[in-house]
């Protein structure tokens, strides 16, 4: 019989319907980290606005400290729709394009040794077992979570669709320099460590948050084995289950 090791689809996760909005745990985590300095959040990956994005929100509806909310979706479509579900929430900016460079992006991928080899990482989870980098390619083309007929027609309608602004966490970063920042990473799982590496680069020497989903997940799974490791790192909260981690930078 031929046996083929591989990462598990994450179809196959047991929890993979379950919703943040479950996680109250994290909802608390948050509440509490609301009454602290935060004054600047950056996500990457807001989808359609009511999953993570409008749960931190939820958290933070009492944040005085909180001054903007920037989140940054590279599917134009859902962009939009994102756009128009966070209209309720002043503070949320949402922002069209990646959230590194594009190349940056796609070289990552292309000669990521996790995913080249995935069949070593029996443990962690993966969306596409069969030709991940075809997968995730796919994704950062924006074309994820729409059919991509719908996606091309929404392109040839609206120009703005094909530029997409790029390495969008490093501009927030570096134009907001003397804020406190809560990062929250969930875009692609082809790129969730590429992201991870930048903003612990990024924000070497500042005392920051980063808030990480999909821990179980090839997105972070070594992005929550960096934060464990180190000890500039405190983990506020974790959930196995949710695969969600909310930590604590002092450089
Ligand atoms: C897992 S979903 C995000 C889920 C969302 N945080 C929620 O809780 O509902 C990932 C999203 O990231 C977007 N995305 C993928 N690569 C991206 C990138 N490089 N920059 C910004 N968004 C990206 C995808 O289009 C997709 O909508």
């Amino acid at each position: 019989m031929f046996l083929f090791a591989s990462m598990k689809p994450y179809k196959d996760y047991p929890h993979s319907s379950i919703s943040m909005q479950d996680d109250s745990g994290l909802k608390n985590a948050l509440k509490a980290l609301s009454k602290s300095t935060i004054e600047i959040i950056i996500e990457s990956g807001t989808f359609n606005g009511l999953g993570s994005t409008t749960f931190i929100m939820e958290a933070f509806e009492d944040a005085a400290s909180l001054e903007k909310f920037y989140t940054i979706e590279l599917n134009y479509r859902t962009y939009k729709i994102a756009t128009n579900n966070l209209a309720q929430f002043p503070k949320v900016q949402c922002k069209f394009g990646c959230s590194t460079k594009l190349q940056e992006a796609v070289d990552f991928m292309q000669n990521d040794e996790a995913i080249l080899n995935h069949q070593n990482y029996t443990d962690i989870y993966i969306d596409d077992i069969h030709e991940p980098v075809k997968f995730y390619s796919k994704e950062l083309n924006g074309f994820l979570g729409v059919s991509s007929i719908k996606s091309m027609i929404t392109r040839i309608i609206n120009p703005k669709a094909l530029n997409p602004e790029e390495n969008i966490i490093e501009s927030i970063v570096k134009n907001n320099s003397s804020k406190t920042f809560l990062i929250v990473l969930d875009s692609a799982g082809g790129m969730g460590y590429l992201e991870f590496q930048k903003v612990q680069s990024l924000l070497k020497h500042k005392h920051h948050y980063l808030m990480l989903d999909d821990t179980h997940h090839l997105k972070h799974f070594r992005s929550k084995r960096d934060v464990l490791a180190s000890e500039k790192y405190t983990v506020l909260y974790e959930s196995i289950k949710h695969g969600s981690l909310l930590a604590e930078y002092q450089p």
